[in-house]
């Protein structure tokens, strides 16, 4: 995978036509499939679960599926999702009674791990998982809906995040999601996060590609 990963959230796909918007956005040069599962319990919505992400896999999606779990209590949906195909499974901490053990559950099953902080979630607890982590996912939003706009003070939590993985010498992604444009991705780049997801911005223009290369055109500067 590349350093920087783009991650289109499927939250604002055309959902009447999903395989064929993801098969877009995939040709549009997106690198990961952002798919956001929510309960209508730990969050105000509700969304997809496993089928939909088993039925992406049958159409064809090779590409790496990343599943940000906004439900609570997470465990019991973990064995499900593994079966679905994902690639990563990412869970709040507030979702899971035993931290450890739901990282554990995912990482056994074969996928990659990952821990979600929301914007007033410190991320203390991670140093006791650190080995487990795979994945780190700031929200720079309150998780629920897309098209909300980014929260600022992230970037300091992006750079303790950066700190707390460069310090740890393990291969972790840094992600963001909430609010990321093509206005703001670089400076959210510079501190220090590697994978984007992306929702409204992208899918709620015509050219996918467009949005993906200008995104891409202010990472490399
Ligand atoms: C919000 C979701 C996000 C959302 C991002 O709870 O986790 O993935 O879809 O959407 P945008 O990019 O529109 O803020
Ligand atoms: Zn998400």
């Amino acid at each position: 995978m590349q350093p920087f990963a783009i991650a289109p959230s499927i939250l604002s796909a055309d959902f009447a036509r999903l395989g064929e918007d993801v098969d877009k956005v995939l040709a549009a040069g997106a690198d990961i499939v952002h798919f956001d599962v929510m309960d209508n319990h730990y969050v105000p919505n509700l969304t997809i679960g496993p089928m939909v992400c088993t039925a992406l896999r049958k159409y064809g999606v090779t590409a790496p599926i990343d599943v940000h779990l906004m439900v609570k209590p997470v465990d019991r949906i973990i064995g499900d999702f593994l079966e679905a195909g994902a690639s990563y499974i990412t869970f709040h901490p507030e979702g899971s009674e035993h931290i450890d053990r739901s990282l554990q559950l995912i990482k056994d099953g074969g996928a990659k791990a990952g821990l979600v902080f929301n914007p007033a979630t410190s991320l203390d607890c991670l140093k006791y998982v650190m080995d487990k982590v795979d994945m780190i996912l700031l929200m720079s939003v309150n998780p629920g809906f897309g098209g909300q706009k980014f929260i600022p003070g992230t970037l300091d939590k992006l750079r303790e995040a950066r700190a707390l993985i460069d310090a740890s010498g393990r291969e972790i992604r840094l992600e963001i999601d909430g609010g990321v444009n093509v206005q703001n991705i670089r400076a959210i780049a510079e501190a220090g996060a590697d994978t984007f997801v992306a929702g409204s911005a992208i899918f709620n223009q015509p050219d996918y590609k467009a949005v993906i290369d200008a995104m891409r055109s202010e990472l490399a500067q």
